[in-house]
């Protein structure tokens, strides 16, 4: 064992030998001392301050240490942490009463709780397969004259820019480039569609005049995979996030619905990064006018604790009612979990922080496109609320861009950039986006903001030169 690892104080040597961090090399794992978080900021041992404008991988809406939260916590702790679902919680049922009412659609759902995005998201397709199976059984089984042998529909179509989670069904719908670690031990019956992408548009077109050719596409991809008989649901991000914050066209998500409405497929929505408030809409869903038929939620909900849930429509949930849910884990609505989550969306509400992500949200879009005038490595600013990115390009004619799929675990200038904004700014941005990466707190000030795009149009000249 080496000194450090022997001083019971240099936690980060210790944790640097003991933790295998996620995603990454463990020979080159250097974690930062902590001493205490505060707002928007890591307070670190050696008496750095650091602006985390990815919002503790985008869980920490609220900025870290809210005081009603961390008081409603030790509240709970007082009287009920974790008992089992034979066992009836105050805030495990508020909080599932509280989401079915806040999520679009009759409130008449029920939610399934876990702990993390990836797990959310394996319930919502097993339980899509449940429901296309309860149906059939109901309607009576097909005969084999039919153009379909397996008996019912599970088929899940994603697209192609999306993160689900690491577990192997959630990989296996994701079209992020981490699902290529998965495979070839991926989930069958997963068929990837093009993005609504407007910017790299997958048909070369330009919007409005491709009459959204990505969705329609969908709607034929549906019909070759053998429709209704074999397409169990449509798995979206409503904003792609970890692919490159990609809000769709307007017309899209409700089209997409339509389609799904017509084969008589379920429409999942994945607002793990993109709800309470982030889009500044509660979920961004919403900013669409259209309803899902399961709704995934997770990182935000429970702000400081492991708290995700798959929400279930009226539609989806009846299904149960006399059939199994054949599906559940440990700690599912951990109490002390759901009472943060219950304050967590209180404040929210109460401190009217969803009109201030927006507010700041403009404000944050307005500098960004500023700063587009200023550097030819800038391809694209886009974003909604405080969720924004800006997409880097070698050429901004032929759109060459400045990370490629293939490259999400080099070092390119987007790792450099992140190296320089943490090094010289003090500033705490992903280092393996496509982009750069703009995610803070939704408590975030206009000077902070100021403060944040000054260094982020400083670090843009690293990009500059390598522009052709
Ligand atoms: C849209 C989306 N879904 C699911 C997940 C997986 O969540 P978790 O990492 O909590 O499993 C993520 C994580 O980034 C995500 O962005």
């Amino acid at each position: 064992m080496d000194t450090a690892v022997n001083n019971p104080e240099d936690f980060s040597s210790i944790q640097q030998k003991y933790l295998m961090q996620c995603w990454g090399v463990q020979g080159r794992y250097d974690p930062i001392p902590v001493e205490k978080t505060e707002g928007c900021w890591i307070h670190t041992t050696d008496g750095r301050k650091i602006f985390d404008l990815r919002s503790a991988h985008e869980c920490i809406n609220l900025g870290f240490r809210h005081p009603k939260v961390i008081q409603a916590m030790r509240e709970q702790m007082e009287k009920v942490i974790y008992v089992t679902d034979d066992f009836a919680t105050e805030s495990t049922a508020k909080l599932a009463r509280t989401l079915a009412e806040i999520t679009p659609g009759n409130p008449n759902k029920r939610v399934w709780f876990a702990q993390s995005g990836a797990a959310a998201v394996e319930a919502a397709i097993k339980v899509a397969r449940f429901y296309q199976y309860n149906q059939v059984v109901k309607k009576g089984l097909p005969t084999t004259s039919e153009p379909h042998l397996y008996p019912y529909p599970y088929k899940i179509i994603s697209r192609y820019r999306s993160y689900h989670g690491a577990t192997a069904g959630a990989m296996s719908v994701s079209g992020d480039p981490r699902r290529w670690l998965q495979e070839p031990f991926v989930m069958p019956g997963v068929v990837h569609a093009p993005d609504a992408y407007c910017y790299r548009c997958p048909f070369n077109h330009t919007y409005p005049d491709c009459g959204i050719a990505c969705v329609e596409y969908i709607d034929q991809m549906i019909e070759l995979e053998g429709g209704s008989h074999k397409v169990a649901a449509v798995i979206i991000e409503p904003i792609v996030g970890s692919n490159g914050i990609i809000p769709p066209p307007p017309d899209y998500l409700p089209r997409l619905r339509e389609i799904c409405n017509k084969w008589d497929i379920l429409l999942i929505v994945d607002e793990t990064m993109t709800g309470f408030g982030r889009t500044g809409e509660m979920f961004a869903i919403e900013h669409y006018g259209v309803v899902p038929d399961i709704l995934v939620v997770g990182k935000a909900l429970g702000v400081y604790c492991p708290l995700t849930a798959a929400i279930f429509s009226r539609k989806v949930a009846k299904t149960f009612k006399e059939n199994l849910f054949g599906h559940g884990q440990s700690y599912s609505g951990h109490a002390l979990a759901c009472a943060a989550a219950l304050a967590s969306i209180n404040v929210l509400q109460e401190e009217k922080i969803v009109d201030h992500a927006r507010e700041m949200g403009e404000y944050l879009g307005y500098r960004l496109t500023a700063l587009a005038e200023k550097h030819r490595s800038i391809g694209d600013v886009r974003g909604l609320g405080l969720f924004w990115t800006i997409e880097l390009v070698k050429d901004r004619h032929t759109k060459e861009p400045l990370r490629r799929a293939t490259e999400k675990y080099a070092p390119t200038v987007v790792s450099q950039i992140a190296e320089y904004l943490l090094r010289e700014k003090n500033i705490y941005i992903p280092a393996d986006k496509f982009g750069i990466w703009i995610v803070p707190p939704l408590i975030v000030t206009q000077e902070e903001i100021d403060f944040l795009v000054d260094a982020i149009d400083d670090a843009l000249a690293i990009a500059d030169t390598e522009v052709k």
